[in-house]
Order: C-alpha cells, then sequence, then structure tokens
C-alpha cells in the first residue's frame, strides 16, 4: 500500500512513517519545512533502513499536489500538514485559516482527480472545547476555543460533508490527546522552531538546565492536586494508532469514522514534573503562576471505541514517555541542529 504522508517531516509525521515504513507500506512523505527540517526524514530513512520519497512542497499548492498524485498511485492519505500553536493562531488568525483549510482543499482537489478515497486526518482534543465531564467519547458536543482549534473543526465538517456526498470516500479523524515522548533511539522527536507550546518539551529543557523553571499555571483547578489533568499519549503508541487505522481501507469502503486516540488516564501538571524528576534522577525546579486564560481543568479520552473498532490502545507506560523524551533532548539538546 502506497500512503501519502503530508507533514511528514514533523513529530508525529515522522514517528508515523517510521511505523508504517517497518510495516512494509511505501511511504511518500510531503512537506515544506515550516515547522521541521529534512533531517528528521533522513533519520527515520537511517533507523528503518528504508527510503522515503520526498517532495519539498506546500500542500497548500495545487499544482504541486496534482504531480505527486501523478507520479505516484496513492492508496491513502495521512494528512498531518498543519499548523498547530494555539498561542500564535490567536495572535495570527488568518495564516492559520489559511494554511489549514486551503492545504485540505489542496489535498482534497488532487484526491478527487486521482481516484484517492482515503483519508486519515489527524484532529485534536480540543474539538471538546471544555468538556462537560470526563472521560470524553466520541460523541461529545463539540466547540473550540481558539482558531487553531477552529480549523481542526472546520475540516473535520468538510470531511463530513464530502463523504456524505461521496459514498466510496473513507475520512477517518484521529482525534489526539497530548502527544509526548520520541523513538526509543533518541534520533527523532519533536524539535521546536521557537519557544514550545506544550508542557514536555518545558520540563525536558528545564531538567538539562536549558530553562531554570517549569512554569505550572494555575494550582485551583477543581483536580486532585489543584493543577491541571490531561491525557498524555506517547508518539509510538499514537503512531500505530495511524497503522491501525490504515487497516480500515484495506477492508474496503468505511465511509466516515471517528476515534479518541489517548490513554483514558489523566495526569496532573505536578504529577508529570515529578515523574520526570523520577526518571532524570534530579529534582526538576516548577514555580507555580496564574491561570493561562482558556486553559481547561481536565480532559482525558475514553479510547474505548478505537480499541473495539480498530484493536488499538496505549501500551506505553508514564516512565516510557519520561525515559524517552529525556533521551531525545540529551542526545539532540538543539534539536535536528545537532
Ligand atoms: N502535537 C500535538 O500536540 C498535536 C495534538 C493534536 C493534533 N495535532 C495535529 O497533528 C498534526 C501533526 O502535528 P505535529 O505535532 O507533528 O506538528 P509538526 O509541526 O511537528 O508537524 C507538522 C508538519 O507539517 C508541515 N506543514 C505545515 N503546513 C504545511 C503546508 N502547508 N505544506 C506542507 N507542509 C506543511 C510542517 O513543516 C511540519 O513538518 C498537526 O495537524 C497538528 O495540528 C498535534
Amino acid at each position: 500500500m502506497k500512503v501519502l504522508v503530508t507533514g511528514g517531516a514533523g513529530y508525529i509525521g515522522s514517528h508515523t512513517s517510521l511505523v508504517l515504513l517497518n510495516k512494509g507500506y511505501e511511504v511518500i512523505c510531503v512537506d515544506n519545512f515550516s515547522n521541521s527540517k529534512m533531517e528528521s526524514v533522513l533519520r527515520v530513512e537511517k533507523l528503518t533502513g528504508k527510503k522515503i520519497k520526498f517532495y519539498e512542497a506546500d500542500v497548500c499548492d495545487k499544482e504541486a499536489m496534482d504531480k505527486i498524485f501523478s507520479e505516484n498511485e496513492i492508496d491513502a492519505v495521512i494528512h498531518f500538514a498543519g499548523l498547530k500553536a494555539v498561542g500564535e493562531s490567536v495572535s495570527i488568525p488568518l495564516r492559520y485559516y489559511e494554511n489549514n483549510l486551503v492545504s485540505t482543499f489542496a489535498l482534497m482537489e488532487a484526491m478527487e482527480k486521482h481516484g484517492c478515497n482515503n483519508i486519515i486526518f489527524s484532529s485534536s482534543a480540543t474539538v471538546y472545547g471544555n468538556p462537560a465531564s470526563v472521560p470524553i467519547t466520541e460523541d461529545f458536543p463539540n466547540s473550540t476555543t481558539n482558531p487553531y482549534g477552529t480549523t481542526k473543526l472546520f475540516i473535520e465538517r468538510i470531511l463530513t460533508d464530502y463523504a456524505y456526498a461521496n459514498k466510496n470516500f473513507n475520512p477517518v479523524i484521529l482525534r489526539y490527546f497530548n502527544p509526548v515522548g520520541a523513538h526509543e533511539s533518541g534520533m527523532i522527536g519533536e524539535d521546536h522552531k521557537d519557544i514550545p507550546n506544550n508542557l514536555v518539551p518545558y520540563i525536558t529543557q528545564t531538567a538539562v538546565g536549558k530553562r531554570e523553571k517549569v512554569n505550572i499555571f494555575g494550582d485551583d483547578y477543581p483536580t486532585p492536586d489543584g493543577t491541571g489533568v490531561r491525557d498524555y499519549i506517547h508518539v509510538m503508541d499514537l503512531a500505530e494508532g495511524h497503522a491501525a487505522a490504515l487497516k480500515l481501507f484495506e477492508k474496503g469502503n468505511c465511509g466516515l469514522k471517528i476515534y479518541n486516540l489517548g490513554t483514558g488516564r489523566g495526569y496532573s501538571v505536578l504529577e508529570m514534573v515529578k515523574a520526570f524528576s523520577k526518571a532524570f534522577g534530579k529534582e526538576i525546579p516548577y514555580a507555580i503562576a496564574p491561570r493561562r486564560p482558556g486553559d481547561i481543568p481536565e480532559c482525558y479520552a475514553d479510547p474505548k471505541k478505537a480499541y473495539e473498532e480498530l484493536g488499538w490502545k496505549a501500551v506505553k507506560t508514564l516512565d516510557d514517555m519520561c525515559q524517552d523524551s529525556l533521551r531525545w533532548q540529551t542526545m539532540n539538546p538543539n534539536g535536528y541542529d545537532d
């Protein structure tokens, strides 16, 4: 099976490409390096001993997408390409709407023209807004609190409407909770162009002395220790989730499917800092800061549907997440620039 991975040089895209290559899929990647580097692709090739057919292009570029589909008989697409920084999306919303939506239109147009009906889309738990309760099942109401989340929700709707009009179209929407960790080799991981958006890179950078302390935003939430609770999922588990979803296409038409990819277990920010301190063998300094606007107290998945229908569940432990994140950080203090 030939799989086009958009955003394949990025964090989740590189780990998923590695898993797919190891399972015998042919991987074609497209990326414009707006948030990544070619080095990640080269390392995936090194780790797997297999080649990736790589295109440096913008997915918004219709001609480039047409060329990729003309040159390859693509069976399925995994659409990771997109801008993902929540805070940045509030400051420059048009850039987010344009990049995330136009790329999806250009991709779907090329898919339609070339008769490719299978797509896995990277959505996010952010489409549940501030959930009324936890754990969250796929049928919870949707809402968003920032432009990034709205792009995800819009794309989900576009895929849904298109699937309604085209009975052979098979969009599989995967709603990720909080991806963390890195491949166990320490060779690939999450690289940041500038300031990280998520908690774990802050913790690992503080652990190795690149930052003074971890700021914990709010310790008065209605959670067991007052700090925010999230469902952290190891990126290799997430990558396996995509491989499990691809199997749906091998069985024939599956139509629209939506799955949560999470562990079903929430950890608080304080628990995460303590777990990393234990894994690192040294206290990681932290300080309590005021709540950030838009943050929600608690968010974790009910991942039962993915287990029942895809046979997938997260198997990595919190200790794996800590050890693998720290290994990546220690081996690559400056990310792929090292
Ligand atoms: N990491 C998370 O916390 C998280 C959580 C939920 C959902 N997601 C979604 O998963 C997907 C992958 O996330 P990630 O963490 O790997 O992000 P990432 O930034 O590491 O990877 C995205 C890749 O897409 C590329 N890209 C962006 N716009 C492009 C365009 N127009 N044309 C070509 N390439 C383009 C970037 O250069 C980058 O390599 C994103 O869509 C993101 O919104 C991520």
